[in-house]
This record gives structure tokens, C-alpha cells and sequence, in this order.
């Protein structure tokens, strides 16, 4: 068998935002008769840090509840991961929950997968000084699209486990969700392991102020997309004239995030122009919350037996352990 990389911490670019993805998407989506924007490039270097001041906030419950989640049931986690297994998360991000499972799993290399390069790189920096056993293999990729493992990973002798928390899950729709979670199946094989975190269903005014906080961090985040194509797309967005809205969607079962355009206008982007009436929306994301039963009944239908399921005293949020058939 191959064997991980001997050096402790690896880097693989692979370009998720080269051949000009991030151009192309938004170009399509504001031609759409409602227009809209992948969720995923939200993520840039300023993108980044606003989620993690999200994460900080008083309203935005998911973060410390999952974490709370994962330190209580730890004990129990640890046993289903196995041991020496080959961890991979998906939009890793700063890593922050994975830090409450290594010194327990003790996995045999860890590999981060996230679209975020400047995040990533500081992720692998700061685990290798604090967990200087640890081999790292950082992929920079769009873990939603195609993307390719390094071959010793997909040894079948290995145990691979993927770690996909934060509810991010819920950002596609469960028509999405079914074959991203039947390629998850697929990469860790028969008795693998995915331990995902699921935002569960609640009251909506609980939804709507993690989601439009009084403080206007997540409007910050949202509108950051427009400055991100002002920088990147030659745009020309005036984002004083736009307004961040969010709202729980009970019947769909979601929380949307919108930007209003306040105005009748005209924006361009890579020279291309775009009309926007007075009230119009740019859908930029939806945040799809569960029942337990609801999200084992899609996770069977990918492939996945459901192992356990955690939740905090309050319901809030829950982390289920799945395992591929
Ligand atoms: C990172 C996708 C899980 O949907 O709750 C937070 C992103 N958007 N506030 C979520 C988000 C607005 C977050 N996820």
C-alpha cells in the first residue's frame, strides 16, 4: 500500500475558483429569471472572518451547540470513527471542532478539504504547531464539485471518515443533498463513517435572529458578495443600495438569505449588464433545517444507515453518525 505523505503537513492546490468559476457562476445566476448565487462563494478571505464573528454572536446558536454537542458525546463518538482512521472534513474552515476530536481519535492523517485558501493554509499552520504528531493533507478545493483524494487515501485498507460539520449540509436542497451524500458513500466505502452536523427545525423567530442579527454581522457577510464581485468581477455594485434579508421559509422548511435591491437599477458585471427592479432579490443562500427523521429517511436514500444521533437538551441542533452501506 502506498502510504500517507512521511511530511507532516502537505498543501494541494486545486484551484476551486481557477478557470473562472466564481465569473461564470455569477454571471449565470444574475441572468436567471429569479436571480441567485452559489452559497459557496461567500468564503473569500474577508468572507471568512465575517462567518467566524457569525459564530461569535449571541443569536447564531448552531456553532456553540454543535460544539457542545460533540464534547459531551465524545465517548461515544469515538468508537464509531475507529481507530486509525483518516479523517477528511468538508469546508473545514478554521478547524476549530475538529480540534475537539483529534487528541481522542488520533487519526492517522487528517485531511482538510475547504475553498477558502488563506483560511486553510493558517488551519494546517496553527493544528501543526498544536498537534505536531498529527500528518496533515490540505486540499483548496470545491468538495461539492468533483475532486480528487491523493491515492494513498483511498487505500482499502484505510478507514476513512468524513467530518462534515456546521449544518452546512443544509445549503443544498435535499434534491442536491441525495447525490452529495451518495459521492460521500461512495468515497469512504462499505462501513464508512460520515459524522454530520444537521441544524434541526424550530421556531422561526429563533431562525430569524441567528440569521438577522441585530447586531448587522450576517448582513455584512451577505453583502460581501457584492463587494467580492465589485473586486474580483470588475463590478460596479453600489451595496448602499442593496439590503440584507432573511427569513425562515417554514413550508420549504429553510431559512433564505436575500439582497434586496432598493431601487430600479442597472449593475454591470465583467461587462455584462444586469437590470434590477425596485424590490428585487438575489437569492444568495438557503439554510435547509431537519428532523432527525426527516434527514435519516435522505441520508437512506444516498446509501447511509444512521448509527446515532445527538442533540442538545434544547433541540436545537444534531449530530448524526452514518454509516454506508
Ligand atoms: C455555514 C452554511 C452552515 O447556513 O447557518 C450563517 C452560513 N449564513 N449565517 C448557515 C450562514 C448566515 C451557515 N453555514
Amino acid at each position: 500500500m502506498e502510504n500517507p505523505p512521511s511530511e507532516r503537513v502537505a498543501f494541494q492546490d486545486l484551484q476551486p475558483h481557477g478557470g473562472e468559476a466564481f465569473g461564470r457562476a455569477v454571471l449565470g445566476g444574475l441572468a436567471l429569471p429569479h436571480k441567485a448565487l452559489p452559497a459557496k462563494f461567500f468564503y473569500d478571505q474577508r468572507g471568512s472572518a465575517l462567518f467566524e464573528q457569525i459564530c461569535q454572536l449571541p443569536e447564531y446558536y448552531p456553532t456553540r451547540t454543535e460544539m457542545g454537542i460533540l464534547a459531551r458525546c465524545l465517548p461515544e463518538m469515538i468508537p464509531l470513527l475507529g481507530e486509525r482512521c483518516v479523517l477528511i472534513e468538508y469546508g473545514s474552515g478554521n478547524s476549530e471542532k475538529t480540534r475537539l476530536l483529534l487528541q481522542s481519535v488520533r487519526p492517522l492523517a487528517y485531511l482538510p478539504v475547504d475553498i477558502s485558501h488563506e483560511q486553510l493554509r493558517d488551519a494546517c499552520a496553527s493544528l501543526h504547531r498544536d498537534y505536531p504528531w498529527l500528518t496533515i493533507e490540505a486540499l483548496c478545493a470545491d468538495y461539492t464539485g468533483a475532486f480528487e483524494l491523493p491515492g494513498w487515501a483511498l487505500d482499502v485498507e484505510l478507514r476513512r471518515s468524513i467530518f462534515f460539520p456546521g449544518s452546512t449540509i443544509g445549503n443544498f436542497t435535499p434534491e442536491e443533498a441525495v447525490p452529495f451524500l451518495e459521492r460521500a458513500a461512495r468515497l469512504v466505502g462499505r462501513g464508512g463513517v460520515m459524522l454530520v452536523g444537521v441544524d434541526l427545525k424550530k421556531d422561526a423567530r429563533i431562525l430569524n435572529l441567528a440569521y438577522d442579527d441585530p447586531a448587522g454581522v450576517t448582513a455584512a457577510f451577505n453583502l460581501n458578495v457584492l463587494e467580492r464581485i465589485n473586486r474580483e468581477l470588475e463590478g460596479d455594485f453600489d451595496c448602499r443600495t442593496f439590503r440584507h434579508r432573511a427569513f425562515y421559509n417554514e413550508a420549504l422548511g429553510r431559512v433564505e438569505m436575500h439582497l434586496v435591491s432598493t431601487r430600479a437599477q442597472v449593475v454591470h458585471v465583467m461587462g455584462v449588464s444586469f437590470r434590477f427592479e425596485e424590490g428585487e432579490s438575489i437569492h444568495t443562500e438557503n439554510s435547509y433545517k431537519y428532523t432527525a427523521t426527516e434527514f435519516q429517511a435522505l441520508a437512506d436514500r444516498a446509501g447511509f444507515d444512521s448509527q446515532a444521533v445527538w442533540t442538545d437538551e434544547a433541540r436545537r441542533f444534531s449530530v448524526h453518525c452514518l454509516v454506508s452501506r
